[in-house]
């Protein structure tokens, strides 16, 4: 059976105890996309950071917090898939120090320095076998289709969703699927599960049908 791995939601890195960043990513494009890989008969684990809905009973979960625990889980769960779709939006920077006692204020700024949390699209599909493939999400605010190939040349996906910022939180999102070669091959709009069952046949046809290691 056909083994994909889905990342989704938001992860959040923390300053204190009490304290995080984070975005405001609602896990909908992952669920739906979950629900799609199931009604198209795939194996399919959920890696997903904290969000406020449920994901399909018949679907493995595994919670994490930070953008590194969604890497380390992903890698895990990877050695064994077929793809990854990587539709979570991790927390692209983290505290360089965090502090054990919660911060109290002192009247004064407070200056945080930033550290760059590690890529998990990247990680994974710069490192992935000849029969896996990986397949990324770009939200691009402006030269949406030329910012979208060079982030999957740059993360190694086989495939690209390219969103509006309108897509975050939302119950609708409109999508371009890119190739490597950088055709357009799909366009989508309106609800997260009619976009996310366009998403899956387009992994099927292109990633899965003519992948010989692929067991259907
Ligand atoms: O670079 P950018 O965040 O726009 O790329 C979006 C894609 O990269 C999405 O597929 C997202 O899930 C993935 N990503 C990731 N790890 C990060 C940041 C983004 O896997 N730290």
């Amino acid at each position: 059976m056909v083994s994909i791995i889905i990342t989704s939601g938001p992860t959040r890195q923390y300053l204190d105890p009490v304290r995080y960043l984070t975005n405001a990513s609602s896990g909908r494009m992952g669920r739906a996309l979950a629900v799609a890989a199931i009604e198209f008969g795939y194996r399919v684990t959920v890696i997903t950071g904290p969000v406020s809905l449920n994901y399909p009973d018949n679907c493995q979960v595994v919670p994490v917090v930070t953008t590194q625990q969604m890497l380390a889980a992903t890698q895990a769960a990877f050695e064994t898939a077929d793809g990854l779709i990587g539709a979570a939006a991790p927390c692209d920077y983290m505290p360089s120090f965090v502090s054990e006692q919660k911060i109290n204020k002192t009247g004064d700024s407070l200056h945080l320095e930033l550290l760059e949390t590690p890529d998990i699209v990247a990680t994974i599909g710069n490192n992935k076998k000849s029969h896996q493939w990986v397949v990324g999400f770009a939200l691009e605010t402006d030269d949406r289709r030329f910012r979208t190939i060079v982030k999957m040349q740059k993360k190694c996906c086989d495939l690209m969703v390219s969103n509006a910022p309108s897509a975050i939180d939302s119950e609708q999102n409109t999508i371009e699927i890119m190739d490597k070669t950088g055709q357009v091959i799909q366009t989508a709009s309106g609800d997260k599960r009619e976009v996310a069952r366009s998403i899956l046949q387009q992994i099927r046809q292109k990633l899965i049908e003519k992948n010989p290691y692929s067991a259907e």
